[in-house]
């Protein structure tokens, strides 16, 4: 039995739907809103991003390689910056960084959010204004710290009484001023479809609200002649689509925000809600658009400010993965294909779990497509997995992809521009693979492969 009819017998599929709905047509169809929007296919059924074919990309950059679409990027740092005018955009870097993505970054308008030194460091060589620049970290070292204030980041996020206390002798030392934002633990915690709003004190980011250690920092803050206390931030979450738990976060935020200007006098002029907001993965993701969110959150604060009497702060958000998650596929060369009767196909690509960590760790769903051709041949149920050793490597748990896939063939992966590269790791002694833009027709790499000597550079012993 081929596994597309074993899966048939078991009717329901994990997230992809029954297997007798399928079609070759569903299963060489582009579906938007999982696709960077240069992407296309060509005559011969082959992808084509920024106006050139994967096989190009493959035969010049190799595979794997992270393909990212330079005019799907901009156009999302643009949507964000036009839906959210009149606050300030905060491109989270943990979910990718490097000098391009910096760069554009920077001429779209946006400002950007770095959590650590190495983040900021890469920030600082790409030129970025400093003054543009948020400092996040729940641990963040002297070192790190000093680096900061010498630079002139725009302002810090702290996150500890521990770090007040550090930042503020720096900053004597160093006669600064930094504008600081106090990281407040709201009580949510969003995870895409849901929220919790209770109960959710128990982590390590954040002075707890209800526990009064947010208040007590601001207290501290206020009383410090150093340090410029400009307003309260909270991060819910990530890949979230339900604004419910912005709506929770927002008001316990603002009653923190009148509590404090009733105890002190002052009404802190900004307030950052954080990232967090959900993209597709698979057809089965229906995310909000920039637009929607930025009406929905603004709506929410005016309302809580009306409530509490306060006026309406000026509102920043720090979007990561909605930004740059759609605008890159990976692109992998298929190596071998197992038929394992009755149960299902695995079609092995030449990386894995070293370039994509998240399906092994998070247990995220993901969609693959055959990048080189179309084909007419009957669906099967495949798992893309990948060349390490351990049984856990997998990339897209559940795909329909055409049943004559053969080593050689070339598979994309889209929606892998956030926490992809960002988190990659060598296990087995793998290279990372580079990101390659594209855009207008030409390609060029903004991050290199690693290669084996790479790695044995470090190997000093
Ligand atoms: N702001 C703060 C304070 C954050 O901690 C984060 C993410 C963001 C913004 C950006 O969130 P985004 O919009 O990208 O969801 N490795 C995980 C995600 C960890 C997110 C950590 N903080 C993943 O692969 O799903």
């Amino acid at each position: 039995m081929r596994a597309h009819e074993a899966g048939a017998l078991h009717g329901d599929l994990g997230s992809r739907g029954p297997a007798w709905l399928r079609t070759p047509e569903d299963v060489n169809a582009l579906v938007p809103q999982l696709w960077p929007r240069t992407v296309t296919r060509d005559a011969a059924g082959a992808l084509e991003i920024g106006g050139v074919s994967v096989a190009e990309l493959a035969a010049d950059y190799g595979t794997p390689a992270y393909l990212l679409d330079e005019d799907d990027l901009r156009a999302r740092c643009r949507d964000f910056a036009s839906a959210f005018s009149g606050a300030d955009v905060y491109y989270a870097g943990k979910s990718f960084i490097c000098k391009a993505v910096v760069r554009v970054v920077e001429e779209e308008g946006l400002f950007l959010d770095v959590c650590s030194g190495g983040e900021l460091a890469v920030a600082l060589a790409a030129g970025f204004p400093p003054e543009r620049i948020g400092f996040h970290g729940n641990n963040k070292s002297e070192s790190e710290l000093r680096r900061a204030l010498e630079a002139g980041v725009g302002r810090i996020v702290v996150d500890s009484f521990y770090e007040i206390a550090r930042l503020s002798a720096l900053a004597t030392e160093l006669g600064k001023r930094p504008g600081v934002l106090i990281r407040v633990t709201v009580g949510v915690e969003a995870h895409t479809h849901e929220f919790i709003a209770t109960a959710h004190e128990d982590q390590k980011f954040g002075f707890s609200l209800a526990g009064g250690s947010a208040f007590a920092a601001a207290a501290q803050i206020l009383d410090d002649d150093v340090l410029d206390l400009r307003g309260l931030h909270s991060h819910i979450g990530s890949q979230i689509f339900d604004t419910s738990g912005f709506e929770v976060s927002a008001r316990r935020i603002l009653e923190l925000q009148a509590q404090i200007r009733d105890a002190r006098g002052v009404e802190l002029p900004e307030l950052d809600l954080g990232g967090g907001f959900g993209i597709a993965y698979t057809t089965q993701d229906d995310p909000s658009t920039p637009g929607d969110l930025a009406k929905r959150i603004n709506k929410i604060v005016e309302a809580e400010c009306e409530m509490a009497s306060l006026r309406k702060p000026h509102l920043s958000i720090e979007p990561g993965r909605a930004i740059v998650g759609p605008s890159v596929f990976t692109l992998y060369e298929v190596g071998t294909v197992k038929d394992r009767e009755g149960i299902r196909t695995y079609v092995s690509v030449d990386g894995g779990m070293s370039d994509n960590i998240r399906t092994a760790l998070y247990d995220a769903s993901y969609s693959a497509t055959m990048a080189n051709r179309r084909s007419d041949a009957e669906p099967m149920l495949a798992r893309v997995v990948g060349k390490h050793c351990e049984s856990g490597d997998i990339v897209v748990k559940d795909e329909f992809l055409p049943s004559d896939v053969q080593p050689g063939d070339l598979l994309a992966v889209p929606g892998t521009g956030a926490y992809c590269r960002s988190m990659a790791s060598n296990y087995n002694h793998v290279p990372r693979p580079p990101v390659v833009a594209v855009r207008d027709g030409a390609a060029r790499v903004i991050v290199r492969r690693e290669t084996e000597d790479d790695l044995l550079a470090l190997d000093v012993g």
